[in-house]
């Protein structure tokens, strides 16, 4: 390169951005943002635009040495257009205007998206939670409605009051609030709110989601739609999804390391247990890149069952009794002995656990002792390798099972909703276990248990923290709801699969800016919201599996399936060899509004018909929609399983239902 280009490309990299404020009156959001990134020193260069005259923001600006601009509104046309292509961002901070379609358009700028859901270069706040007291006074309009919760929202603007694209809504509780206070509240929000939605809108990250199943593919779904996604990487994903970003091909973990860096990275998503248990989220970390997924410390709440076993019971959690074999520096027929012995006393068979990682097929539950000595003895002698060279005997629980999904940034756990998922193979609950034939959320579970499950969540997160569990990513609690109460049966450190797929249906929040808060260890600041539906997943397998799924068939009817207002996420599937992968995504059909270059491609706007797909797995794909008519849903869900074909089709006609 030649120094003048090197010299260009400098200076070009160190451009600060370019962010125009518009207000109207006092300005007390303006001078946060300001003061927010002065004190971060960011690159960012504000200016202010007011259409009143004496307005107080221009003295704010004088202060803080903004450059400002009045500007009446008959002339703010003129005035944008004049400078069209300059702002990366125009924030509106307590402008009292209506922009009209052509102001819209301009602020679009060319590359940028203008749709009826808003201008994503173009963002409000505003002081409640939209939909409700859209407009003027809305605080005061929301205290006089006595609002127990209320709130601010951040949303992109479109041409109708206060109703583009929601970013992100804060809320809080107004139990006791004078009027003064009440306000206050909302003020703080926004001040401190704003600014970091500002930020991370300016700061676009680069993403890279590790996996191939339909879970990785509807974490892909969800981020890539994302106002804070610069770009969308696939590591591993199968031909249903991976054009939802761009490939990258990795051998081991080095290499994706040094890619990711070459790609400047900003976030890594894991979406197994696998990498987690051999330390990619420290790899990673070590070089600066954030990561959502456990250190390797603390994937051994999944990796090592006595690993787990010794957190819970030093930490007042209530789990199964149990005694531990362990073969791994040779053959111990004592321990054996006395570990049976333990439970014969108690005139009870225990259930029988592999210590580590086993694919989901470690753990035996046998009828009677024999079988469970049989069990015993298989396992350390070596079925899954070193994983079942130390063993569990377990206390066999009964009761119903729930999956708890948790986030975790070091400081606080934030949880999902339950979910239930459907591990037996056959309807009725019959057959072998496998990965999991379909899911629901939020659980059908009492009043009763789900303070049992909230009381249980305090004690994790008080037991994380004693712990100083210092990784950022996601605890799933395998509970038990017994007679006795709620019981953990096991720990995983990702997104169970297929709980994810409809706990992602049922989660408001936009989940970048959820994981961006957690490498920022500000989870305690985000509200969960969750929309008040139900949420199924039916997943379409393949005949053989789980041991030995045929594989290879053609599949048929992946459009008509759509229509029944589904979403597919793909599992074990491959392209038909030499065929062109083609957009197609039905899954963001119904959003309004694509963000980004990167997104439009991927939204559905011009998408195409997308066959030519086998399968090429156990679980092939799934089929997920929410909806508050649980019997529509399902019918829906039913119905596009119908349409889809391939030889060798399999699933359970019970989901939702048992
Ligand atoms: P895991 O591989 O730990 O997910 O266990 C698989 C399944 O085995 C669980 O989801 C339960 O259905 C069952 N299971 C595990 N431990 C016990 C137990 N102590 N009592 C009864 N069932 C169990
Ligand atoms: N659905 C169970 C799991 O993800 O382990």
């Amino acid at each position: 390169m030649s120094e003048r280009c090197l010299k260009t490309k400098a200076v070009l990299t160190a451009m600060p951005k370019r962010v125009l404020i518009l207000a109207s009156g006092n300005g007390s959001n303006f001078e946060a943002i300001v003061k927010y990134f002065q004190g971060k020193g960011l690159d960012v260069a504000f200016e202010l635009l007011c259409d009143k005259k004496d307005a107080y923001v221009f003295k704010r600006a004088k202060k803080l040495g903004v450059p400002s601009y009045f500007v009446e509104f008959e002339s703010l046309y003129d005035f944008l257009n004049a400078r069209k292509g300059k702002y990366n961002l125009y924030v509106l901070a307590g402008f009292m205007r209506i922009l009209p379609e052509k102001i819209l358009k301009i602020c679009a700028g060319s590359g940028k998206f203008y749709t009826d859901a808003g201008c994503c270069n173009i963002v409000n706040i505003h002081p409640s939670l939209l939909p409700k007291f859209k407009g003027k006074d809305a605080i005061k309009r929301a205290f006089e409605a006595k609002e127990k919760k209320t709130g601010v929202t951040v949303h992109f603007v479109n041409r109708n009051v206060d109703s583009g694209w929601i970013i992100e809504q804060k809320s809080f509780d107004t139990k006791g609030l004078s009027f003064t206070q009440f306000e206050d509240s909302i003020h703080k929000i926004e001040h401190k709110m704003y600014p970091e939605i500002i930020e991370n809108l300016l700061f676009k990250k680069r993403v890279l989601i590790l996996g191939g199943g339909a879970r990785e593919n509807a974490l892909a779904a969800n981020i890539c739609n994302s106002p804070y996604l610069e770009k969308l990487y696939l590591a591993g994903a199968n031909d249903g999804f991976k054009h939802l970003g761009e490939t990258v091909d990795f051998t081991g973990y080095k290499e994706l390391l040094e890619k990711s860096l070459a790609l400047k990275i900003d976030l890594l998503v894991v979406g197994a247990e696998n990498p987690l248990c051999e330390g990619i989220a420290d790899i990673f970390a070590a070089k600066g890149i954030k990561v959502i997924g456990a250190n390797k410390a603390w994937a051994r709440l999944e990796g090592s069952k006595s690993f787990a076993k010794e957190f819970m019971l030093k930490n007042g959690i209530k789990t199964a009794d149990y005694k531990i074999i362990d073969y791994s520096a040779g053959e111990n027929r004592a321990a054996f002995d006395d570990a049976f012995n333990y439970f014969l006393k108690k005139a009870a068979v225990p259930v029988i656990k592999a210590d580590g990682l086993a694919l989901g097929k470690g753990v035996c539950i046998a009828e009677n002792i024999n079988d469970a000595k049989l069990a015993a003895s298989e396992f350390l002698a070596g079925k899954f390798g070193s994983a079942s060279k130390k063993i569990l005997l377990e206390e066999r629980l009964f009761g119903r099972e729930v999956s708890v999904i948790s986030l975790w940034d070091g400081k606080t756990l934030a949880s999902f909703p339950p979910a239930s998922d459907y591990k037996r193979l056959l309807d009725g609950n019959n057959g072998v276990n496998t990965g999991g034939m379909g899911a629901y959320a939020p659980s059908n579970i009492s009043a009763r248990e789900r303070n049992q499950i909230k009381k249980y969540l305090k004690t994790l997160e008080m037991a994380l923290l004693e712990e100083k569990a210092d990784f950022c990513g996601v605890v799933y609690s395998g509970l038990i709801l017994t007679k006795d109460g709620v019981q953990v049966l096991e720990y995983n450190m990702r997104f169970g699969d297929p709980e994810c797929q409809v706990l992602l249906e049922l989660l408001e929040n936009d989940l970048l800016s959820v994981f961006l808060a957690m490498t920022q260890k500000r989870l305690f600041d985000v509200d969960l919201k969750f929309r008040r539906k139900k949420a199924y997943c039916l997943v379409l397998a393949s005949d053989g599996y789980p041991e030995s799924p045929k594989k290879g068939a053609e599949i048929f009817g992946l459009n008509e399936a759509a229509k029944f207002g589904c979403k597919l996420y793909f599992a074990g599937v491959k392209a038909l060899p030499g065929v062109v992968l083609r957009n197609f995504n039905p899954n963001h059909a119904d959003k309004k509004m694509p963000v980004n270059e990167n997104t439009k491609k991927l939204s559905g706007l011009d998408r195409e018909t997308f066959e030519n797909l086998l399968t090429n797995g156990g679980r092939v794909l799934n089929i997920v929609k929410s909806g508050s008519d649980d019997k529509k849903t399902l019918d829906d869900i039913y119905k596009a399983a119908q349409v889809i074909s391939f030889d060798g089709k399999i699933y359970r006609k019970d989901i939702g239902k048992c």
